[in-house]
């Protein structure tokens, strides 16, 4: 295969089926060695090639365990993950992951970093050209000299996403992509992803705190909530969202799926939770 036909060739966007997905911590104190918590139990879903699919739920409820199985980061205690309905590898090389903040290394140009994305053995000449093109694809071509303290995070974030799509992942695994970001470069960065995933369309698992992000750029949104309150998480709602991207977010349908996805995470009409005030942004407590 030419270098030319290596570039050419689109990702092949994958299929992710999670059955009856489970995963216990183990918590084992002097009094109790064999003590575990089961975080998520009973993990249910079937995400189509090429869809995207958010997942939001409360602070600590296993949405990034659950996403960490899916790239084969971590394994279940219980059920089992398959990609195109293969079982996931460790370290799934048909996936990527993109994290919250962007995880450049410093000493390297923004054009270097994108270019750690690339898999061994791709061919030189042709992995260039497609670092290139992703670095295009994302706006940063004036800057890809640049080194990662030269860059706005919005840029830093920006070149993460062409690392991780360098891979040409089947199934591009985000955990909170835009968390870091002001509300406009938010706003901007889901627009981008939306170009993106026209250009490429990879699946794409998006955890999400903020409902209305993931009902601008899901197909589907997944609430993943426990049933009881010290108990495991899972599926606890799927929405389909109507209407094709980008939305109009200030639609009276979208307000609908918005209340019921707050009101499943336990957040009244007001935004209120657990006494903190908010919009519709759930309340994040990092650890
Ligand atoms: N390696 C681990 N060992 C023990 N417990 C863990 C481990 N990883 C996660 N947990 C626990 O599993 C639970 C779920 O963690 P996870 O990070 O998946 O939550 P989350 O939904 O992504 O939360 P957040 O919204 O705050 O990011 C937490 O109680 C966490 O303490
Ligand atoms: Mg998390």
């Amino acid at each position: 295969m030419s270098a030319d036909s290596a570039i050419a060739a689109p990702p092949r966007a994958a299929s992710v089926g999670f059955s009856d997905v489970g995963r216990a911590f183990s918590i084992r104190s002097r009094r109790k060695p064999d003590a575990t918590r089961d975080v998520l139990s009973g993990v249910r879903l079937e995400v189509g090639a090429g869809e995207i699919v958010a997942i939001i739920g409360a602070s600590g409820c296993g949405k990034s365990t659950l996403l960490r199985i899916a790239g084969g980061l971590d394994a279940p205690t219980s059920g089992a993950v398959s990609i195109d309905g293969n079982p996931v590898r460790h370290f799934d090389p048909r996936t990527a992951v993109g994290f919250q903040e962007p995880r450049l290394l410093p000493w390297r140009s923004i054009a270097d970093n994108v270019a750690l994305g690339v898999p061994r053995g791709t061919p030189r000449v042709g992995a260039r050209q497609n670092v290139d093109r992703l670095i295009e694809l994302v706006g940063l071509t004036e800057s890809a000299g640049l080194r990662p303290r030269e860059v706005s995070g919005g840029m830093a974030q920006r070149a993460a996403l062409a690392r991780a799509l360098c891979r040409r992942p089947g199934v591009l695994l985000l955990d909170e992509p835009f968390g870091a970001l002001d509300a406009l470069t938010r706003l901007k960065m889901q627009d981008l992803l939306i170009d993106i995933h026209t250009a490429e369309p990879t699946t794409i698992l998006l955890v999400t705190h903020d409902v209305d992000e993931a009902l601008q750029l899901a197909d589907r949104v997944v609430l993943l909530a426990r049933s009881e309150p010290e108990g495991p998480a899972s599926v606890s709602q799927i929405v389909t969202v109507p209407g094709h991207r980008p939305r109009d977010r200030g639609s009276a349908e979208l307000a609908e799926l918005r209340a019921r996805l707050l009101d499943g995470l336990g957040v009244d009409r007001h935004g209120t939770a657990h006494g903190v005030a908010a919009v519709t942004t759930i309340p994040h407590y990092p650890y």
